[in-house]
């Protein structure tokens, strides 16, 4: 069964029940009117799944309904397909023009039918989701930078730390899911400062050794504050071992080469090669020459030595230089 609602626009009555039972048979839930301003009054309550709707008809007709359906900010996605007796080129180019998604040529079989609705349903599905989770990732992104605000000298950290990360994660060839990961946690991998006050946050001078072991908690912390959200899940070992070290001597957990996570590993390059070459009041940032240098200096110590020749391949192609050009001149 499909469950999903489909909002049959049509005035021939014969044809209208053929279409509603061929949906019917097929799991969908039907809603059948005459025209478009029943259609409309039809959606002041209720939003289907998909239209499929004639063009000439009483009343109000498929042109015009289909223009009243674009409209309305909460419709615009519904796929949207015409019914037209004729096929003719001038009805078909109207329609694509205001939007609609596909046309049916009348009479309709049942294969042909079926086919197009599932077709735009799935597609109109994955939209959604594809649209949803980019909502998500834009909200995340506001809250990480919730810290960016406080201290204005990190401004772009999160953004800049996450694409050097979905960059080297490519490198080492990770995708799909695995990869949308990587970038949720990076783009939480400080979120855990939140706590930290701004005069320990924000001090230029040396941190006190009290102050320095509040400091090294943020990893911990902010595991701990994303515990509870099991979309996230995935994002907690790179948030909590993001500040471990290849050789051990990192922290919270002290763990050593391949017992860290490999999306930490990752981060931590992206997230210190940042850290190296943004201007802080107290000092100037390094040159991206100086920093490559640094992070090839740090293989098999600080950073994993597969995640650093990632790091080469992603610099050879420019890509490193790329994204941190990009980020200067959206900054200043
Ligand atoms: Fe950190
Ligand atoms: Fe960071």
């Amino acid at each position: 069964m499909s469950g999903e609602t489909i909002l049959i626009v049509e005035d021939n009555l014969v044809l209208r029940d053929g279409l509603r039972d061929m949906l019917a048979n097929d799991g969908y839930h039907m809603l059948c009117v005459s025209n478009g301003k029943e259609a409309l009054d039809q959606m002041s309550t209720f939003t289907p799944d998909l239209i499929l709707s004639d063009i000439s008809m009483p009343e109000m007709d498929g042109y015009e309904f289909l223009r009243a359906v674009r409209t309305r900010s909460e419709w615009v996605t519904i796929p949207f397909l015409f019914l037209t007796a004729r096929g003719e080129k001038e009805d078909i180019l109207i329609g694509k023009n205001l939007g609609a998604e596909d046309y049916l040529i009348k009479p309709i079989n049942r294969e042909e039918l079926l086919t197009a609705v599932r077709a735009r349903l799935t597609r109109s599905q994955e939209i959604k989701v594809a649209q949803l989770q980019q909502a998500y990732e834009a909200s995340l992104t506001v809250l990480a930078n919730a810290i960016d605000v406080r201290d204005p000298y990190t401004r772009g950290h999160v953004e800049r730390v996450t694409a050097y990360a979905q960059e080297l994660a490519q490198q080492v060839g990770i995708q799909g899911r695995a990869l949308e990961q990587i970038r949720f946690g990076a783009i939480l991998h400080d979120i855990g400062k939140i706590v930290i006050q701004d005069d320990v946050l924000l001090k230029s001078a040396p941190l006190t050794p009290q102050e320095w072991d509040l400091m090294m908690r943020h990893p911990i912390t902010g595991a701990e504050m994303i515990k509870d959200i099991p979309y996230l899940a995935p994002a907690i070992p790179i948030i909590r071992h993001h500040h471990e070290k290849w050789d051990g001597n990192g922290y919270p957990d002290h763990l050593k080469e391949n017992a860290i996570p490999l999306g930490a590993r990752i981060v931590t390059v992206a997230d210190s090669f940042d850290a190296m070459t943004i201007d802080r009041p107290y000092r100037k940032g390094r040159s991206l020459e100086e920093a490559r240098q640094e992070i090839i200096q740090c293989s098999a110590r600080h950073f994993d030595p597969l995640v650093v020749q990632a790091f080469l391949r992603a610099w050879e192609a420019h890509r490193i230089q790329d994204i941190f050009t990009f980020w200067r001149q959206k900054i200043g």
